[in-house]
């Protein structure tokens, strides 16, 4: 069980009174993570991979530190992850790195955030590759079926999200990776709404790219990271060079070096990077296994209170194939003007809108101006839930008068 009301003493934003449900955008940041940033500021500021002086020195293996603990939180070893400034880098990385041959085809679903949708796209428009997108059900499931039905040997990545940003349907990402096995395609998981949320071990996946944002997990903004198998990195050619990502350079011609830095062109994010390390190492003494039971426990109370109120519309699947992402519309209100109600009269911060998933919400769930959404981390309490519920009864009885 997770210690809520010792949790909320670490996140001192919590001290204004908002009822924070918003942590699918980004979550807060603990005051560990950000003395750590602090630390890096005040004592050992410097670059990293360049300098042999002491700071230099301390701030390069703070940095290979990070990478190394990252990895480990989701079974991944060193070499294995590059750095990156979010989930979009990340995928946008694999799009325009990848060797693509005229005819490729890329599988992909209709559940995705544009950030794992738009870049495909683009690799069609530059690259001559085919798009293929999966219609999830109404429920917002993708079915193990209509996976083997859809990818073929033409098939050259399977990239979809693990959970989805605007109904928490779980996908069925261990058969993806076998099916896409089989045909000897590789697999990028968009694991942006399941890394920070429940244990994701890499090995056990089987999947061939894990992209994942740190300020969705108490890290700061501006961290990431992509996680690339063996398999998976000669099929890559780095999109950025530069700085940072050569072993020697001659007039005319280089030579990249051989492990994730040449994947990270420039000065990487450092504090950024050593600042999610802590953040994984806050999760990690949690205990992953009691964050998701956590939120579980409180979305289902959520989804429960917010199916039994009249005038109200909700969306997604069923508690059990879901984890705490809870999208709903009341009768008669747009989206925003329930999110904006609901900040003003209890300060309860949700999103409303697309949530950068307009395939989802347009051609499947058919709401044209979007949903509200309330999403739920380790700093959520019971009680906010039901002060939650009480602003959203109020709210729905005074819709229904004024029908
Ligand atoms: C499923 C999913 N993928 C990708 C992203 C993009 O994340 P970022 O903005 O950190 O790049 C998000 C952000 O909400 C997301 O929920």
């Amino acid at each position: 069980m997770l210690n809520v009301e010792k949790i909320r003493e670490d996140f001192p934003i919590l001290e204004t009174g908002v009822i924070y449900l918003d942590s699918t955008a980004t979550s807060l940041t603990p005051k560990q993570v950000l003395r750590e940033v602090e630390k890096y500021y005040l004592e050992y500021r410097a670059n990293v991979g360049r300098g042999i002086y002491e700071l230099a020195e301390r701030a390069t293996s703070a940095y290979e530190a990070a990478r190394k603990r990252i990895a480990s939180f989701i079974n991944a070893i060193k070499g294995e992850v590059v750095m990156v400034k979010n989930t979009t880098e990340a995928i946008n990385l694999v799009a325009h790195s990848l060797k693509w041959r005229k005819g490729d085809k890329i599988v992909t679903t209709l559940l995705e955030h544009h950030s794992n949708y738009l870049p495909w796209l683009r690799c069609a428009e530059r690259y001559g590759v085919k798009v293929e997108a999966i219609k999830p059900t109404p429920q917002g499931m993708i079915e193990v079926d209509d996976l083997e039905k859809t990818v073929d040997d033409s098939t050259k990545l399977v990239a979809m999200t693990h959970v989805s940003n605007v109904l928490g349907s779980i996908t069925p990402v261990e058969e993806a990776a076998r099916i896409a096995h089989e045909h000897g395609a590789l697999l990028l998981i968009d694991g942006a709404q399941s890394v920070p949320h429940i244990k994701v071990d890499v090995a056990k996946l089987g999947c061939d790219f894990l992209a994942f944002s740190g300020h969705k997990m108490c890290g700061p903004t501006g961290s990431g990271a992509l996680y690339i198998s063996r398999e998976a990195w000669e099929e890559l050619d780095p999109v950025f060079v530069g700085g940072g990502t050569v072993e020697s350079v001659e007039e005319g011609r280089f030579t990249l070096l051989k492990g994730p830095a040449r994947f990270e062109a420039g000065t990487p994010g450092i504090a950024e990077a050593i600042g999610l390390k802590r953040a994984v190492e806050y999760l990690d003494a949690l205990n992953m296994d009691h964050v998701v039971r956590h939120e579980r426990r409180l979305g289902e109370r959520m989804y429960e209170g917010l199916c039994s109120m009249e005038g109200v519309e909700v969306y997604g699947p069923e508690p059990k194939y879901k984890l705490g992402i809870t999208s709903f519309n009341v009768e008669g209100l747009d989206p925003h003007e329930v999110a904006l109600i609901l900040d003003a009269s209890a300060k309860i911060a949700v999103r409303s809108g697309m949530h950068c998933a307009q395939p989802l919400i347009k051609q499947v769930l058919k709401k044209p101006k979007g949903t509200v959404r309330a999403s739920l981390y380790i700093y959520n309490t019971k009680e906010e839930v039901e002060k939650f519920l009480s602003a959203m009864e109020e709210l729905t009885r005074s819709a229904l008068k004024r029908k």
